[in-house]
């Protein structure tokens, strides 16, 4: 078995390619149409993820796309379900598991990942249906008094038990616990909010036996805060970055995607592609890479509209920020 994941995971960690993430829930995704006016219809959201995943030539820079739920019960306009329509590609399909967030006991401000209730009866569903590799979110917040030690260890134990029972139904679990870019911190304290949450995270997966070279690592670059008024170069971030990553990440990880965040989609790609070229000076031994959703999507989704006559030139721009961020994805891009 830990072969059969190594597998796919180095699959999806090929190089020049990247993870497409387009798991937002109805909800998310609806937020982002009414930005735009779109009808927020199943149907628009079928049109919204044919468009992306039928765009000509996207398999060359990407090597999975993760999905939500709806999504991979849904179909292509002649039928074929959005998951085998990408296997056809060569492009892996994936699944978003986690479910919502629940407040922390005895906190107001700290949320942790709901899922683990019949969890196995839905791997093993999603696997029938064509997923290859599965993902789970964590929210971790920073402030004054914040991350609490409480909030680490509960998110990394249920997403250890997750990742545990992904890699029983088959399927590489992408563990994402995400640290928050919003707040008033600092690149350092970013950096060591980041270290913290990776070391509890590989506490808990080492604990239940996860095996290491079978499962992905999604995470936050080192940044920061979006209110702090303070300026980071890449190179900067990229350091940062990859200190936490050195510090906290097991070398048997095969590989660490990024998420956005909340970056423009310019920030996504640069950073990247310093980190990546960081990476490679430093010798680290995971596969660096995207697992982009709004850096990869935004400006595609601007251009769409929901509108039919748009979905060309919508297409155009979207295999262009693919192309770009899969040449980030191997410290070749440039602006
Ligand atoms: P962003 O790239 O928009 O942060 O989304 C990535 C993701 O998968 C969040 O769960």
């Amino acid at each position: 078995m830990p072969h059969a994941l190594n597998d796919i995971a180095q699959r999806l960690l090929a190089p020049g390619k990247g993870i497409l993430a387009a798991d937002e829930s109805m909800g998310t995704c609806d937020k982002r149409f009414d930005k735009y006016g779109i009808q927020k219809t199943p149907e628009m959201r079928r049109q919204w993820r044919e468009l992306l995943f039928s765009t000509p030539e996207i398999e060359k820079g990407l090597s999975g796309v993760i999905l939500f739920d709806e999504t991979i019960r849904q179909k292509t306009k002649d039928g074929v379900p959005f998951a085998k329509f990408l296997a056809a590609r060569g492009i892996l399909p994936g699944i978003k598991v986690d479910q919502k967030t629940e407040p922390l006991p005895d906190s107001f401000q700290e949320e942790v990942t709901k899922g683990l209730d019949g969890l196995s009866t839905r791997l093993s569903e999603y696997a029938k249906l064509g997923a290859k590799f599965t993902k789970w979110r964590a929210v971790i917040r920073i402030g004054d008094k914040l991350p609490t030690k409480q909030c680490l260890h509960e998110n990394a134990k249920r997403m250890a038990e997750y990742a545990g029972e992904s890699q029983i139904a088959g399927l590489v679990p992408i563990i994402e616990p995400e640290v928050l870019l919003h707040g008033t911190h600092s690149l350092l304290r970013s950096e060591k909010v980041l270290t913290e949450t990776l070391s509890a995270v590989f506490q808990e997966i080492q604990k239940a036996k996860v095996a290491l070279s079978g499962l992905i690592l999604k995470s936050s670059m080192a940044l920061p805060g979006n209110e702090s008024g303070e300026k980071a170069s890449a190179k900067q971030i990229a350091e940062a970055t990859l200190h936490a990553f050195f510090s906290a990440v097991p070398s048997e990880v095969p590989g660490i995607v990024f998420l956005s965040g909340g970056q423009t989609p310019e920030e996504a790609t640069v950073r990247l592609n310093e980190i990546v070229k960081m990476a490679k000076e430093q010798n680290a031994p995971w596969r660096i890479t995207f697992s982009y959703s709004r850096a990869l999507q935004d400006p595609v989704l601007k251009a769409w509209h929901g509108d039919e006559k748009n979905v060309q030139a919508a297409r155009e721009i979207f295999k262009e920020r693919v192309e770009e961020t899969a040449k980030a994805s191997e410290g070749r891009y440039t602006d």
